[in-house]
């Protein structure tokens, strides 16, 4: 029999989210949260929501909120996702860093990275222009699973979808059907993290960033999340720095601290 989410119990687990990384579950999608929890539940041997919200609050070391993580977030991505994005970093960001910034290291972060298609995009444009070895990746997330599944480096059809064949011959091999692994110079290169955006003390870990990626995640949190992320993720920006948000997400009643860049019809936010 499935076991039911009451209505009080449903409120304080989305309380609970919320609090904890930002993430923000209206009333109408109670039975996502249901289906979504059901098998922590399950791999818990937990009878009800109930004793759920009572682990995530005292047991342990708040051991399960990493379980909670991995089961409510939502992680979609591929690689060259919104590939205008990567043009204009490849065509215009990338060139105006160079200018800027004639010796050092060059950082990018993807600061949600989910399974790890995003940094390793990152990854491969910067070895496409001979800067890899100059520059250091770094992809975060708040899910445990994902990051497991980003160092592992395997990629299936859906994927890689969007991967020019050049670069899938160059930086992959064939693993098994249509399953391929990432080649060891791009895996190698790219650092992973678990950040939670919320967590200033984490974020502060990443300082003077030329660039970060944080892309399709701002969409989950409320506008007081939102600003939270944006706040920190500027701290962890440099003056003159880039942030590339989801082309489906924007800044507007957020901040005002970047200056919007619009380049190609691509929005691109500068911290000044
Ligand atoms: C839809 S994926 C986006 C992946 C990638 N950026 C892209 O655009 O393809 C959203 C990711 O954000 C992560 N996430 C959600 N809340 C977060 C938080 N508070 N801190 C860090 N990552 C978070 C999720 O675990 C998930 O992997």
């Amino acid at each position: 029999m499935d076991i039911v989410l009451q209505e009080t119990t449903f409120r304080q687990l989305r309380d609970f989210i919320y609090e904890k990384c930002g993430i923000f579950i209206p009333d109408m999608k109670k039975y996502i949260v249901e289906k979504k929890l059901a098998g922590r539940l399950q791999a818990k041997n937990l009878r009800s929501f109930e004793d759920y919200f009572y682990l995530l609050q005292y047991g342990g070391n708040g051991d399960e909120i990493a379980g909670l993580y991995d089961a409510i977030t939502t992680n979609e991505t591929s690689f060259f996702r919104e590939p205008n994005q990567f043009s204009v970093l490849a065509e215009h960001v990338i060139p105006e860093l160079l200018k800027s910034k004639k010796t050092g290291d060059l950082r990018f972060w993807s600061g949600a990275c989910s399974t790890g298609e995003e940094p390793y995009t990152l990854a491969i444009l910067l070895m496409e222009k001979k800067l890899l070895a100059r520059a250091s990746v770094m992809g975060s997330d708040i899910s445990n699973e994902v990051l497991t599944a980003a160092q592992r480096g395997i990629y299936g059809p859906y994927s890689l979808r969007n991967m020019p064949e050049q670069y899938l011959k160059k930086y992959f091999k064939p693993n098994s059907g249509q399953v391929f692994e990432i080649d060891d110079s791009i895996r190698k290169s790219v650092r992973f993290m678990n950040v939670n955006l919320m967590d200033s003390r984490k974020t502060r870990l990443v300082s003077s960033a030329d660039v970060i990626f944080c892309r399709n995640v701002l969409i989950y949190f409320d506008n007081k999340a939102k600003q939270k992320a944006i706040s920190n993720l500027y701290d962890s920006l440099r003056p003159g720095g880039f942030l590339f948000i989801g082309t489906s997400e924007s800044l507007h009643d957020v901040t005002r601290a970047f200056k919007p860049v619009i380049i190609n019809k691509t929005i691109v936010y500068q911290r000044v």
